[in-house]
């Protein structure tokens, strides 16, 4: 039986904090993007922030545009993100929780309890045919919430997982591959991502229902070390062991 396929989508934004850092145009996403493109990745992510602290708008035409792969924009559940996303028109638009002080999206976004708010902001967005992800703690009451809304894909935040060692690292996996089954059910696509490392991802890309990661923030630290189209081959390669590719 033919294993399934996994998609890898590079989170580009610590290139731009990196480039944000000086002021200038260096390091530019836009060449991180090309080169991830010519070194396999199947998608480029971006997360355009309140505050811009690492994307901003001026870097979405030339992602969309200059990159022959999917773009998936993230953004906060706000009348102006969507804005912005409509006029762009991405691929697909993954709404995430955003607190100002936040170091990174810290938790899943509670689709349950903010599915009032979210309802006109997801048919805004679909209507443009962007397609719609949430970004949700492996939580089934989330899920259901997400599934009544409409979207067709959510991801599933795995930063608690990456963060647990040992026992709690295995219930932390449980967890996860409960919430996968559950979205296949429910007629969810499944993704994954947040804080994934080469020593973290190869449960979460064997679970079978999960078609996608999202990974950033590790494999832009490791360029520096191994060289960029390195550190994304390694990627692939322990994914594609998981998966018994
Ligand atoms: N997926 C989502 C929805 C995110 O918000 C992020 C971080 O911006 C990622 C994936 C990537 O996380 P990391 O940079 O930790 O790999």
């Amino acid at each position: 039986m033919p294993s399934k396929q996994l998609r890898l989508g590079l989170n580009i934004d610590h290139v731009a904090t990196v480039r944000n850092a000086r002021g200038g145009d260096h390091p530019a996403p836009l060449r991180a993007a090309l080169l991830a493109k010519a070194a396999g990745v199947d998608g480029i992510t971006a997360h355009l922030r309140e505050d811009r602290r690492h994307i901003r708008d001026l870097d979405l035409p030339l992602l969309k545009n200059e990159v022959d792969l999917p773009l998936n924009l993230e953004i906060a559940p706000t009348e102006e993100m969507v804005q912005i996303a409509v006029q762009h028109k991405p691929h697909a638009v993954c709404l995430v929780p955003e607190k100002r002080e936040e170091v990174t999206t810290e938790g899943g976004l509670d689709v349950a309890g903010l599915k009032d708010r979210l309802q006109p902001l997801v048919k805004e967005l679909m209507s443009a045919g962007c397609r719609v992800s949430l970004f949700i703690e492996a939580d089934i009451v989330q899920l259901k919430a997400a599934a009544n809304l409409g979207v067709p894909v959510v991801e599933l935040h795995t930063g608690r997982y990456c963060e647990a060692s040992g026992a709690s690292r295995s219930i932390e996996l449980d967890r996860i591959s409960a919430a996968a089954k559950d979205a296949k059910f429910l007629g969810l696509e499944c993704h994954a991502g947040h804080g994934l490392a080469f020593d973290s991802v190869k449960p979460i890309a064997a679970i079978p229902e999960i078609v996608e990661l999202n990974i950033g923030h590790f494999l832009v630290g490791e360029a520096i070390f191994m060289g960029l189209k390195e550190a994304i081959g390694e990627m692939r390669r322990l994914m594609d062991e998981a998966v018994g590719n």
